[in-house]
């Protein structure tokens, strides 16, 4: 059984702009002492994703909606009391964030705000909890810890406070650390060092960790298994190995020709053309259309779901789950059972491949972006029809679902019908 297994889960917000459709149907598992990978632009539903699983999600005005699972050790956080919730926060689940300095109190020194955590948490006594916070300090790479626990967040740089952050997450020894772009706001040196002491600390500590970042570079140094977010949606699922040596999703190939490598001039760097769109109004079909090189009219009149990929590996079909559920729901039944060994992408490319052969030899599909002008032809097709009102300018949203307590019986609740 998987540590944590993410199953269609759908977090909305309402805005003046309308229902925001932020997380929209993810499902991913993390396995004991693994490290996942969740990539995707900013905007993407990363963040929310990591909320959510926390229960953390500001409720009014995001809501979790029924027919979502969260099942951490076999046990339904999306069903958990605020009590529990806060034991498994504190106790199996860590979440370290960006910015360090939203997360420490100001008015306390760094060793009190990990002392106290202990104390908290494992119910020790003053002393005991202030020599392990001064011990967590060495463990992250902090010089002079006896002499630094004194001092307050701000007398910190960015660094030594996500150091700081990362020594309070891991006080309590957790199953599984939530990362949050966690060095996005550092400069390149220190990211590399942060990172490297994520690893080092998942060899000590075996501990699973999801981290979450906009930089597949990141990903490539850490993570095991990754996770493609866009548009609320997973695209691609594979092993880091995989992912680098061959992306399925167009997505994922823009985002690999984004990054900068050795033996290629900068300027010579693709861009994904246009910007991830909003969550209350998601293009319709596939989400990608309007930014991608490969899409041709079937992109813009059925959305694709996330398919077995890869070469002639195994299927996600006799990965179903055992006990059968989302089997009767609509539009998201391949989505939970696309087994995490196996490759994914939610593309049309999966059904017709002599698409993508066809496109990279007429236009080199990301060569456009390279050159400085766009190529989205199932956006054109799109635009044309919309333009002839033959179809809609973007998805339209699903019936609102019933208000329910989370608490309730998830094995009661009725999954929207899309
Ligand atoms: N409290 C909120 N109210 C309304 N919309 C929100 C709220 N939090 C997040 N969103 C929306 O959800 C979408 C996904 O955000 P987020 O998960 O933070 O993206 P990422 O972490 O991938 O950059 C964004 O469009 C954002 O505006
Ligand atoms: S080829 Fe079509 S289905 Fe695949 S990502 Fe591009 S637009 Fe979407
Ligand atoms: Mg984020």
């Amino acid at each position: 059984m998987a540590l944590l297994e993410v199953e269609n889960l759908r977090t909305y917000f309402e805005t003046d702009a309308g229902l925001a459709r932020a997380v929209d149907g993810v499902s991913f598992a993390v396995d004991e002492g693994e490290v996942l990978g969740i990539v995707g632009e900013s905007g993407s539903g990363k963040s929310v994703t990591s909320l959510s699983i926390m229960r953390l999600v500001p409720q009014p005005p995001g809501r979790i909606m029924p027919g979502s699972r969260i099942v951490f050790r076999g046990r339904d956080l999306l069903a958990a009391t605020e009590a529990e919730m806060r034991r498994v926060r504190g106790n199996d689940i860590a979440i370290i964030f960006q910015e360090p300095m939203t997360s420490l109190n100001p008015v306390y020194s760094v060793g009190d705000q990990i002392a106290e955590a202990i104390r908290h948490h494992r119910g020790v006594g003053k002393r005991e909890a202030r020599a392990r916070a001064v011990e967590l300090l060495r463990q992250v790479g902090i010089p002079d810890p006896e002499r630094r626990a004194e001092d307050y967040p701000h007398q910190l740089s960015g660094g030594m406070r996500q150091r700081v952050m990362i020594a309070m997450a891991i006080s309590c020894e957790p199953d599984l650390l939530i990362a949050d772009e966690p060095t996005t706001a550092l400069d390149v040196t220190i990211q590399a060092q942060i990172l490297d002491l994520l690893a080092e600390l998942r060899e000590r500590l075996g501990m699973a960790m999801i981290l979450i970042t906009h930089d597949l570079g990141v990903v490539a140094q850490v993570c095991d298994r990754v996770v493609v977010m866009y548009a609320g949606q997973v695209v691609e699922q594979a092993s880091v190995d995989d992912l680098f040596r061959e992306p399925r999703h167009p997505y994922t190939e823009g985002l690999l020709q984004a990054i900068p490598r050795l033996g290629r001039p900068v300027e010579r760097l693709a861009v994904i053309p246009g910007t991830v769109p909003s969550p209350t109004a998601w293009p319709v079909a596939c989400r990608f259309h309007p930014r991608c090189p490969y899409g041709w009219d079937l992109c813009v009149e059925a959305a694709p779901e996330l398919f077995p990929a890869g070469d002639g590996r195994a299927t996600a079909e006799g990965s179903v789950s055992g006990d059968g559920r989302a089997s009767d729901e609509s539009g998201s039944a391949s989505d939970g059972h696309a087994s995490r060994e196996n490759r994914a992408s939610r593309c049309w490319l999966e059904r017709h491949p002599e698409r993508r052969e066809e496109v990279r030899r007429r236009t080199g599909a990301y060569e456009a972006s390279r050159a400085g002008h766009a190529e989205a032809p199932a956006e054109r097709w799109h635009a044309t029809s919309a333009a002839e009102h033959a179809a809609p300018g973007a998805e339209t949203a699903p019936p609102d679902a019933p208000v329910r307590p989370l608490m309730g019986d998830p094995d009661t609740e009725e999954d929207v019908r899309r």
